[in-house]
């Protein structure tokens, strides 16, 4: 009998084109797709700004039903966050934010990878902690190690926008093999 296809949900913090987070995160689903029988699916997080008056007036916006509801329906979750100004995006505070106001909430239990790409030398460290922080709440399975965190993202990709580094490549392989528990 065919075993049903689990499904890995990747978010992006960065909404734009040609983001190294996008890339980072499109790299890594391809590697968990390519060892795994998976079916991957990315976010949208083109949300509107969260706003007690929208939720009290015309309720969660369709497109945070839906968000929540993959969230909810995925084995495990791949999030990738930029740094800005030393935390993660608003962005992505925004989506958890509106999420967290589906019930009942969908992240408790869900392991998820987290990894970050940034200009900055230290690739995204803090963006990652605080992005750990706002999760908390949430209850999900976090893993710590090894942190993946890209330095230096203009130059860190190559023309296929896979990560040059062979050192961030056996992280991320490390970061999947945390996740094989809930893929088999
Ligand atoms: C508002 C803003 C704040 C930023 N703050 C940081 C920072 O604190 N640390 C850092 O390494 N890079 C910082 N950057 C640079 C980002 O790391 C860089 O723009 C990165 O490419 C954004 O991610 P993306 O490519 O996924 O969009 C900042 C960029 C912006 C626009």
């Amino acid at each position: 009998m065919s075993k049903k296809k689990r499904l890995i949900l990747g978010i992006s913090g960065s909404l734009r084109a040609q983001s190294f987070n996008t890339h980072l995160l499109k790299y890594t689903l391809g590697r968990i797709a390519h060892n795994n029988n998976v079916i991957v699916k990315i976010a949208n997080l083109y949300l509107p700004l969260f706003n007690e008056d929208i939720e009290n007036s015309v309720g969660v916006p369709s497109k945070v039903l839906k968000l929540a509801e993959l969230v909810r329906s995925a084995d495990a979750i791949v999030i990738s966050t930029p740094e800005y100004n030393k935390n993660l995006s608003g962005v992505l505070k925004n989506a958890l934010d509106w999420v967290s106001r589906v019930k009942p909430q969908p992240w408790s239990g869900k392991p998820i990878i987290i990894m970050s790409a940034a200009s900055g030398q230290s690739g995204g460290e803090r963006a990652q902690n605080s992005l750990r922080l706002c999760l908390a709440p949430f209850d999900p399975i976090l893993y710590f190690a090894p942190e993946v965190a890209v330095p230096d993202a203009s130059n860190a990709f190559d023309a296929q926008n896979i990560p040059k580094s062979k050192i961030i490549r056996e992280k991320i392989e490390r970061q999947i093999s945390n996740l094989d528990a809930y893929l088999e």
